[in-house]
């Protein structure tokens, strides 16, 4: 494989998480197959791989991703959560082919954002991604009706105008809004305004939406309708989603949950829907928590463990039949005690 990170062996490939979508057609189905075992993320909708991101600002380097890996499977939904500072909107920007990776790879629906020329760049924006952002002004044209604006990126795309009314209505109607398509902006509250933006976003059939805190600036009902808006294009367009929130409500929603600490993946949280036998105990779901483990077979403790056993600079590990310990370094104890 190519890239920057040759000196790294692979570890033998996992199984992706992605649920099977019954009557979707991929895509990504029709990818070759390589002849060596399957290339890291293939198949996938995007693919982060050691992904750096450094920002200049006059003689300061800032580091936003430090080696970030993230696979995405096609038609999946997941939340993006983490501290403010994190990485998550810079994230978002290379995946949104707004911002250039410094190192590393960034590949969304085949497309490899490193290597893209201007033109294959603009055309990424309008047709690969849909993006939704956290200020409602910043998806709207305050002068254009809901209807006008989803029809604008069409019309960039030079579509007709009778196509454009058309799937513009199509999308109105199916975030809920197909009676609000004269209104312009400020004739609709945040959260209507949201889901006009989601109708935009998906104007020219995008199969990838990225989303940067869409419900940070609402209340938690209008919250739910945004929520339940991208819900559904996710379910019924297939369209693959990722959202970045500080929204319980989504990030508690969604089968995934991947959170970013200091430019890196960290945990991942899966829900299950429970059995019969568990709802009593658990409810209608479960959802567990996992450290990730990367490429080089690296991971990151949780700081609540690594501080409760004074863990310090070097562990020991123990492979047991079906786990591994890790153990505070006996001998530095030993070492001050003498
Ligand atoms: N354009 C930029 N120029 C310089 N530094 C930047 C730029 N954008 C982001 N950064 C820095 O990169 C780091 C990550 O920022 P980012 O905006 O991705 O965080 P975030 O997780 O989205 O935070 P928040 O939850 O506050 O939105 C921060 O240290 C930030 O100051
Ligand atoms: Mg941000």
């Amino acid at each position: 494989m190519s890239g920057p990170r040759g000196e790294i062996v692979d570890l033998p490939a996992g199984t992706g998480i992605a649920e099977e979508v019954p009557g979707r057609q991929s895509p990504w189905a029709a990818r070759p197959t390589p002849t060596r075992g399957p290339a890291y993320g293939a198949g996938s909708a995007i693919i982060c791989d050691n992904l750096v991101k450094i920002y200049k600002v006059a003689e300061l380097e800032v580091v936003a991703l430090q080696g970030l890996d993230l696979l995405v499977e096609p038609g999946e939904f997941i939340a993006i959560v983490g501290a403010s500072g994190s990485g998550k909107s810079t994230l978002l920007n290379v995946l949104a082919g707004l911002d250039t990776p410094s190192a590393g790879r960034a590949i969304v629906a085949d497309h490899d954002l490193g290597a893209m020329k201007v033109a294959e760049r603009t055309a990424y924006r309008r047709r690969v991604i849909g993006f939704v952002r956290q200020q409602t002004a910043a998806n709207l044209l305050p002068y254009l009706t809901a209807l006008e604006n989803v029809e604008m990126p069409m019309l960039l795309d030079g579509r007709s105008r009778r196509t454009r009314r058309q799937h513009a209505r199509e999308l109105l109607d199916r975030v809920g809004l197909a009676d609000r398509a004269d209104h312009r902006p400020d004739r609709l509250s945040g959260g209507e305004q949201q889901r006009v933006s989601v109708a935009v976003a998906l104007a020219n059939n995008p199969p990838v939406l990225l989303a940067d805190e869409p419900t940070g600036e609402l209340d938690t009902s209008t919250s739910r309708e945004v929520f339940a808006a991208l819900r559904a294009v996710n379910t019924d367009l297939g369209v693959t989603i990722v959202v970045v929130t500080h929204d319980p409500l989504v990030a508690g929603h969604v089968r995934r949950t991947v959170a970013i600490r200091d430019g890196r993946t960290a945990t991942e949280t899966l829900r299950r829907d429970t059995t019969a036998e568990e709802v009593e105990a658990h409810g209608e779901t479960i959802a567990e928590e996992y450290a990730v483990l990367d490429r080089a077979g690296r991971l990151q403790l949780p700081r609540e463990h690594v501080e409760a056993l004074h863990l310090e600079r070097r562990v020991r590990l123990t492979l047991e039949a079906d786990h591994i310990g890790v153990w505070p370094d006996g001998r530095k104890r030993e070492e001050e005690d003498r």
